[in-house]
């Protein structure tokens, strides 16, 4: 069936991602990116896609609902796809109010748009909300975050994701919307905005800069790479049930100390340098405020309804990514300074 499907955040890490994948997947789609092109937001990201004829680009800010409801209506959208988002757990410390604004405002705008725009009949359309891992809040050493682990947000990022989420479940059990959402654990790969962990370290490993460990080093995290995110967000997207939840994770935890070593390991061969040398760049740095000790998907649902797996080991995504920044230092270049330094310096200086 053709759909016009509108996919927000396109021009960020994962949606650009899955943005590739749907135009690439499905010549019988239209494919509405719709971006506001923050500091995150990079159309370098999807260049190579620009000029599929099912690939349309539109410059828009999910706030602003008026500018949200005629989109929706001209474009005729049959789907949407929903990443958009302030997505920095670091930058959400700083600035909540904007994370308020465009996770929990922005996406009532969009659920607003498809409510009114599908109100002849919400069978024949989907909301897909992309989510996270980090509204379970933090695990013990044991246990996995399951569909049914209740809502613990500790950050105002994890917060604002909480609250979109149960928006998005609110307009499904009020007005017969049909949506799916899923909760997804850390994401790595190709195209990662270098404030994250792992192409902050790659990036400082390369310029020889310090690599910053909040705290001990012994929170945990589960990682998955960015293209097997976007294959199962496919998956669910088409197959998954009305109304239901799905995790996405990579039955991968590593403690953030333990992840760094290996990154220095694979970047000193990559780079022929002394074995050992990256580590010494290692650096403690003060904590971050209520900091989640550790995050752990339980992904059996999607795996035996929807069929879905990761595809690759993490050391052969963990090197790829590492071949992806080293091949791309323009990219990385391009968007470390100005106002990214200005983060950078502010963040870390005296941390
Ligand atoms: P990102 O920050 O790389 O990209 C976000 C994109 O949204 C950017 O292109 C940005 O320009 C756009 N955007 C931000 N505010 C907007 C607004 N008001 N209107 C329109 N566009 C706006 O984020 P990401 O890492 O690609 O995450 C995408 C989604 O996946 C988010 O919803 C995030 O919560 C979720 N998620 C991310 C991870 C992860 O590890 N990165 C894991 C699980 C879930
Ligand atoms: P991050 O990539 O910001 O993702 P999230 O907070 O969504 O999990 O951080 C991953 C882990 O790495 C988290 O435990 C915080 C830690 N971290 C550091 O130790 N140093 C850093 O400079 C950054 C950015 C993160």
């Amino acid at each position: 069936m053709p759909k016009n499907i509108l996919i927000t955040g396109g021009a960020g890490f994962i949606g650009s991602h899955v943005v590739r994948l749907m135009v690439e997947k499905y010549s019988n789609y239209n494919i509405y990116n719709l971006d506001k092109l923050t500091y995150a937001g990079n159309l370098e990201n999807i260049n190579d896609i620009k000029d599929k004829p099912n690939y349309h680009f539109i410059k828009a800010d999910i706030v602003d609902s008026a500018e949200i409801n005629k989109i929706i209506v001209e474009n005729n959208i049959t789907d949407i796809l929903h990443l958009a988002a302030e997505s920095h757990v670091d930058r959400s410390i700083e600035s909540p109010l904007d994370f308020a604004m465009t996770n929990i405002i922005g996406t009532i705008n969009l659920l607003n748009a498809a409510k009114n725009y599908w109100q002849k009949d919400y069978s024949a359309h989907r909301f897909y909300h992309i989510s996270t891992d980090e509204v379970y809040g933090s695990l013990g050493s044991e246990g996995l975050f399951t569909e049914l682990t209740s809502y613990d947000p500790h950050s105002p990022y994890s917060a604002s994701k909480a609250s979109s989420d149960h928006f998005v479940r609110a307009y499904h059990d009020t007005y017969g919307l049909q949506v799916v959402i899923s909760n997804c654990s850390n994401n790595y790969g190709p195209n990662q905005f270098p404030e994250k962990l792992i192409p902050l370290c790659i990036n400082n490993i390369i310029q020889e800069k310090p690599l910053p460990i909040y705290g001990d080093g012994k929170y945990t995290r589960d990682w998955l790479y960015v293209i097997d995110h976007a294959r199962a967000i496919d998956e669910v997207f088409h197959f998954g049930k009305n109304g239901e939840t799905y995790n996405i994770g990579g039955h991968n935890e590593w403690k953030n100390i333990d992840l760094v070593n290996l990154l220095c390991d694979i970047m000193d061969k990559k780079l022929n340098r002394t074995p050992g040398k990256s580590q010494e760049l290692i650096k403690f740095v003060k904590d971050r405020p209520g900091h989640d000790l550790r995050y752990a998907i339980d992904a059996s649902k999607i795996e035996r309804d929807l069929g879905w797996k990761p595809s690759l080991q993490f050391s052969e995504g963990l090197e790829k990514t590492v071949d992806w920044y080293l091949e791309n230092q323009s990219w990385t270049d391009a968007i470390t300074h100005g106002s990214y330094m200005a983060y950078y310096e502010k963040h870390y200086l005296n941390r």
